[in-house]
């Protein structure tokens, strides 16, 4: 026996030792015969670690590498033309082999999946969300909106629904002066309503400033004259045509929905699409609440 045998079977000893020492301080019951058959399977382990060590350490020694050695070498380290280890190629075979039938057979793809079932039990949570509060009185439905609005609104409009000083949408108010005169200028094509884009460029100069001024202040009092470009698509109220565009007094429901449908890119960031994630009810409770909070 040589040195490092006898260091290998220490080891392995050791490993034996520590572990009857951790079964018996927990108290386990070996006459179980899960336990025992635990057991000795934590002592077979140990053995046969240190019994691989042993072979291969020695191995390593004494072996001299065989075969001949190809001609392209990388920084001195060469490849020799070996047959694969035919042990390697059965394993590699074999697991193809059994991950074909687990894909295919054993856990088909197309049957079953966590993700999936998941999925069903959220539509059919929204389904009885839907079905409950289909009724609810305008006070539940702003309730409702001021929670949904905490978790999903308020990090980027603000708690108080300031949009943090113009890093979102200030939802106190209708719109800014600057974002009417670059929707004016630029147009805008992101809402997805019934009359499509607004073209850019709609009015320009003092005429544009007027427009501006008089739709941030809320529409009170003698409209400009020019502003009658903009009624033929905002409607005569400026409500938007009955969801034609853009209710430009207030947010309404319409305006709530295109908005949480598509997302919105402002002049400073964007807000992402809540497609998914807001159901019909919950869009009448945020646009209840975010009515309960303008000025
Ligand atoms: C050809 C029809 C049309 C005309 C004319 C028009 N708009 Fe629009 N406007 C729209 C549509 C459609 C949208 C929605 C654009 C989108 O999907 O982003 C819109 C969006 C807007 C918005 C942004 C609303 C929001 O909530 O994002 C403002 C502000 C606006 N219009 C102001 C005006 C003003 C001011 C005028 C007149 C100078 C005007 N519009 C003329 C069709 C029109
Ligand atoms: C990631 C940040 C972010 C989140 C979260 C977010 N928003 Fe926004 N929101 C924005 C930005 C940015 C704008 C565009 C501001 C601009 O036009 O300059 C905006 C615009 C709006 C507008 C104005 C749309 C228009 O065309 O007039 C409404 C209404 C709105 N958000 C409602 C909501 C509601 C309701 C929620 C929660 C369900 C929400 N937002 C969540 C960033 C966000």
């Amino acid at each position: 026996m040589n040195a490092l045998t006898i260091k290998a079977l220490g080891f392995a000893a050791l490993l034996i030792i520590a572990t009857i020492y951790v079964v018996m301080s927990m108290d386990i019951d070996l006459t179980d015969r899960v336990n025992a058959i635990a057991m000795g399977g934590a002592i077979a382990i140990a053995v046969i670690t240190a019994g691989v060590v042993v072979k291969y350490v020695n191995q390593m020694k004494t072996d001299t590498a065989t075969g001949e050695l190809m001609e392209d070498n990388w920084d001195g380290i060469g490849e020799r033309t070996n047959e694969l280890p035919s042990g390697w190629a059965y394993t590699f075979l074999a697991v193809f082999f059994w991950s074909m039938w687990y894909g295919l057979i054993g856990y088909p793809v197309d049957q079953y999946s966590q993700i999936g079932e998941y999925n069903e039990e959220v539509i059919a949570h929204k389904a009885t969300y839907e079905k409950k509060f289909e009724n609810a009185t305008p006070e539940m439905l702003t309730d409702m909106g001021r929670s949904l609005y905490f978790v999903q609104c308020a990090p980027c409009h603000g708690n108080t629904g300031d949009g943090l000083s113009g890093k979102a949408q200030d939802l106190t108010k209708r719109m800014s002066k600057a974002q009417i005169l670059d929707v004016i200028k630029n147009g805008s094509n992101q809402l997805k309503y019934p009359m499509g884009m607004m073209p850019p460029g709609m009015a320009s100069g003092q005429d544009a400033e007027d427009i501006a001024e008089y739709i941030a202040g809320g529409l009170k009092g003698e409209a400009p004259t020019a502003y009658a470009a903009c009624t033929s698509c905002h409607g005569a109220d400026s409500k938007g045509n009955a969801g034609m565009s853009p209710d430009l007094t207030g947010y309404d429901e319409i305006l709530i929905k295109h908005t949480l449908q598509n997302g919105k890119k402002g002049i400073i960031g964007a807000m992402p699409s809540f497609k998914t994630m807001i159901t019909p009810i919950q869009e009448k409770a945020l646009t209840a609440y975010i009515q309960s909070i303008a000025q």
